[in-house]
């Protein structure tokens, strides 16, 4: 009795820091502190006896309102005790809006509000739950066991607002409570459907056997959760499971038990993370307290894992099997990204560790947690594949950037900052990639500006230091100021440290350099200047603290080439430079969150060289310079004989990541309304030329079978474009494919399965007898839903005329305009000196290092 008055204080001074003085919740005058939950669970419904202790933070309280949603509600049972005496003002003691699945209950005196003295209140009821395969929140999730006889398990998936459908529950997603579950699997369920498993978010403390055979499973008390965070599994599932290298984590993942080996590569993988993740942090502290279950459930409601979720994952099953005849390269990838992701959420903070770590923002957490999944899956990929390791972060990169590029552009897109203390469950779905990978990208723009080793050392420090306390932005902007200051005026010209990385996190978009040289002879100036980027805007000016790295063409070993050093802000900003009468070409490696674009000159010198020997630009930069020739002509800042000019040389191309940038690219001519004024004629000239460009590769690795991870995406993007742009071969290919499988029943690769249902949706729709599986079934719904977002932008694009000019031939001689004439009194705008980022970066390590 003393211990749990103590844990109940505790728990009180707990809430009380955390929640009584956040605006938000002031209007709220009950707080739940606990919740008591004892489950009946029968065939398809449960009965629940639930208790919720709760405390009042107002005066005169005499009304406590709860959230409860499609319960049958037992009303005779309920009460609230002040200590041992009901409370319930009986002539009137409640009102159910089931409509708004509200509970008011009224009180017959108010509650006391809390202190030390006060009495304990608790909420008691009894309800019932019907369960079918659709309802919200806790639902029924049919299964095969092996003699094929369907069986039922019980999932929940509770973010966001659903908590309310399982139990009553004060509906505040920020509220954190404590949970005990007792679930009594009654005999009938058990006999009929031998249903003998449940799972929750605690370990179980201790069973019993009554005495019609059915088993009662106590759990222990949880830590102090969130609604969101709470989860419930029963089944009859079995599991396998592997303990990490290093330290007490164990990964244990449940299915039908003749299932489970389809199971054992997600197990292997994700146990080699979580050794990764180990070896990262370098301290010997588990991830979480106990083993992290991972479940897999064949439901398509599943999408996803549940981000606040630590120690019991569901998710849909097919999402987490490798079936080799059915897996296609890029299912696989996205498993293995979502579960490192998952881990690395875990690993940044999660309620079960033993000091628990918080961020404030939690879109932070989020941007790292996805970085550091594509950083440890590079390190994976190391291992397993044999490539090196810097190469393969660097592309991952480059995918990063196209994905928050994607959605980054709009007018109305907000700037990451403004999610502010957002939690991660209510940020918008469309803007999860803006907030995961843009986050990401900017981290991958300062691991470039300092160099990786340093940057991930400083990284893992801080975090570490951080444990079991707050990690914020203002944390991490003060500490940095606090660091720089003496620096200040010398290297930031009267801007702090802070501003300049946070000049990326308060602006929304991104934006593109113009670069202009003036050329004469051996003192070429080069102008500089930012403007927001958009594909239908009028630009805008924009004032990114942008570190800029630049190669040149006649000058491999330049000084500033190696590594980005000066920022660029407001102004134009200009330097000088012997180019030698070659190219200048910024963002080296593709490493900064922006694009560029050059004068016609340069940018034909660039198309020069790209012709004449490509491999002596490096992939990564190749890769930015495709993707930025794409996104500039539909934007309208270049033409399209330029933009093609530069694009001429694709049928040389060989590489996958080149490839896949340009791809990308391709994509972004279906961009509405965009400045360029896309019509039909242009869009088919534009998939002639493409389809031109693709053919060499796709005659190369069409049927090659290599088999590692980059050669089969490689396969299946070039084969995806090449059938969606109708190169013949390509669809003679698919077709033969597809008659083998529709007569033989010879399976379709799965890395060209997409390619085959674009082909069977455009024309017949007929896809055969064969019923789909969940693998299929998941590639048809996205082909489906590309479809009808690319007609929806075909109906509405303009026929266009034909344009004067005979469409361009493949073997082009670059002819260069004449040179700019240098106007030496004009062309001096105001010349900054370069400003030393090196030295933000000094400071950002000094100041995690502490
Ligand atoms: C609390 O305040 C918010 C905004 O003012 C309002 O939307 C919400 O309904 C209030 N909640 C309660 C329980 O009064
Ligand atoms: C009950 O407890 C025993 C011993 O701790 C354990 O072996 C058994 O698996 C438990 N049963 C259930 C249904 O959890
Ligand atoms: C539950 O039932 C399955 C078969 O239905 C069996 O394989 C498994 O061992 C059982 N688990 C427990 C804990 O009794
Ligand atoms: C974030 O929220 C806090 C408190 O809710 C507020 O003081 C601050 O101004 C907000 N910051 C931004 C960038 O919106
Ligand atoms: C940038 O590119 C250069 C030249 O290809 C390469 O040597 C270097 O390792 C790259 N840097 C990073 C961080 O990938
Ligand atoms: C697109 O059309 C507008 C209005 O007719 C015109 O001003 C603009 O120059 C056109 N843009 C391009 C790239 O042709
Ligand atoms: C510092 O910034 C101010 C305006 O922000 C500018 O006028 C001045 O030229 C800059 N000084 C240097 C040394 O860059």
């Amino acid at each position: 009795m003393i211990l749990r008055a103590l844990s109940f204080l505790f728990l009180l001074s707990v809430v009380n820091a955390y929640y009584l003085n956040e605006e938000e919740c002031l209007n709220y005058t009950v707080y739940p502190v606990q919740y008591e939950i004892k489950l009946f669970v029968s065939k398809s419904y449960y009965d629940c006896q639930i208790k919720i202790t709760v405390i009042a933070n107002a005066l005169n309280v005499n009304m406590i309102e709860l959230d409860a949603n499609d319960l049958k509600i037992n009303f005779d049972s309920l009460k609230v005790y002040k200590e041992n005496v009901d409370i319930v003002n009986r002539p009137r003691p409640y009102e159910y809006d089931r409509m708004n699945g509200k509970l008011y209950i009224y009180l017959r005196e108010p509650l006391i509000r809390y202190s030390k003295e006060s009495p304990q209140y608790y909420i008691v009821m009894m309800f019932r739950k019907y369960l079918t395969e659709e309802t919200e929140g806790i639902f029924l999730v049919p299964y095969k066991d092996v003699s094929g006889k369907i069986k039922y398990s019980v999932t929940t998936r509770l973010s966001p607002n659903r908590a309310k459908y399982f139990f009553p529950c004060f509906d505040n997603p920020r509220f954190e409570a404590v949970f005990k579950f007792i679930v009594h699997m009654m005999t009938p369920l058990i006999v009929e459907e031998s249903v003998n498993n449940s799972l929750t978010i605690t370990k179980e403390q201790r069973n019993q056997t009554m005495q019609d055979q059915s088993v009662i499973v106590y759990y222990t008390p949880s830590p102090q959760v969130k609604l969101n965070e709470i989860g419930l599994h029963i089944s009859d599932f079995s599991n396998i499971k592997k303990p990490s290298k290093n330290t007490k984590d164990t990964l244990v993942v449940w299915a039908p038990e003749h299932e489970l080996e389809n199971y054992r590569c997600v197990l292997n993988y994700g146990v080699d993370m979580i050794n990764l993740i180990h070896k990262y942090a370098a301290v010997d502290r588990p991830l979480a307290n106990g083993p992290i279950n991972i479940i897999a459930v064949p439901s398509e409601k599943i999408d996803g894992y549940e981000v606040g979720s630590w120690n019991l994952l569901t998710y849909r099953a097919n999402r987490l099997a490798c079936r080799e005849e059915y897996s296609s390269i890029k299912q696989i990838n996205r498993m293995n990204f979502e579960l490192a992701q998952q881990l690395c959420r875990i690993w940044l903070g999660n309620p079960g560790e033993t000091e628990r770590t918080r961020w404030r923002e939690e879109w932070f957490k989020e941007g790292v947690a996805t970085y550091l999944a594509y950083y440890f899956l590079a390190q994976y990929n190391q291992q397993h594949r044999h490539t090196t390791y810097n190469q393969e972060i660097a592309k991952y990169g480059l995918e990063m950037k196209i994905k928050a590029m994607e959605t980054d552009w709009h007018r109305s897109t907000p700037a990451l900052a403004s999610f502010n203390n957002t939690l991660a469950i209510e940020i918008p779905s469309r803007y999860k990639n803006l907030v995961t990978m843009k986050t990401a990208s900017i981290l991958w723009m300062v691991e470039n500006w300092i160099g990786s080793e340093k940057f991930h050392q400083a990284l893992v420090k801080y975090i570490n230091s951080r444990r079991g306390k707050f990690i914020s932005l203002k944390d991490f902007y003060e500490k940095l100021d606090f660091e720089t200051v003496e620096c200040e005026l010398q290297f930031f010209n009267g801007s702090t440290a802070s501003r300049v990385l946070s000049s990326w996190f308060h602006h929304p978009g991104y934006p593109v350099v113009d670069v202009q040289v003036l050329r004469d002879n051996s003192d070429d100036r080069v102008l500089l200047n930012q403007r927001y980027f958009s594909f239908i805007d009028r630009r805008r000016e924009s004032d990114y603290l942008i570190p800029i790295s630049y190669i040149m063409q006649h000058n491999q070993n330049c000084y500033n080439c190696y590594q980005p050093r000066f920022t660029i802000g407001r102004q134009t900003y200009s330097f000088r430079e012997n180019l030698n009468g070659g190219w200048i070409i910024l963002n080296r490696n593709s490493s900064g969150y922006y694009r560029v674009n050059y004068d016609v000159y340069t940018w034909k010198l660039i198309a020069k060289t790209l012709n004449e020997d490509h491999n002596s630009i490096d992939e990564l930069t190749r890769a930015q310079l495709v993707n930025d020739a794409f996104a500039l002509y539909v934007s309208g800042d270049i033409n399209q004989d330029l933009a093609m000019e530069i694009l001429d040389y694709l049928h040389n191309e060989r590489s996958p990541a080149v490839w896949e940038s340009a791809i990308a690219g391709f994509e972004l001519l279906k961009t509405e309304n965009a400045r360029c004024n896309m019509t039909k004629i242009l869009y088919e000239e534009w998939k002639e030329f493409m389809r031109r460009k693709i053919a060499p590769i796709y005659n190369i690795i069409s049927d090659n079978i290599e088999q590692d991870g980059t050669s089969r995406l490689f396969r299946s993007n070039v084969v995806s474009l090449a059938c969606a742009l109708q190169y013949e071969p390509c669809r003679q290919r698919l077709q033969y494919t597809y008659e083998q499988y529709r007569r033989n029943g010879m399976r379709i690769d799965p890395d060209i399965r997409e390619a085959c249902y674009r082909m069977l949706l455009k024309t017949n729709g007929y896809f055969g007898v064969h019923p789909m599986n969940a693998f299929e079934k998941d590639d048809r719904l996205m082909v489906e839903q590309r479809l009808r977002e690319e007609n929806r932008f075909l109906m509405k694009l303009p026929k266009g005329e034909p344009r004067p000019m005979p469409i361009r031939s493949t073997t082009t001689s670059t002819t260069l305009p004449p040179l700019p004439i240098v106007d030496k009194q004009t062309a001096g705008s105001t010349s900054i000196s370069p400003t030393v980022f090196i030295i933000v970066i000094t400071a950002l390590i000094a100041l995690m290092n502490r």
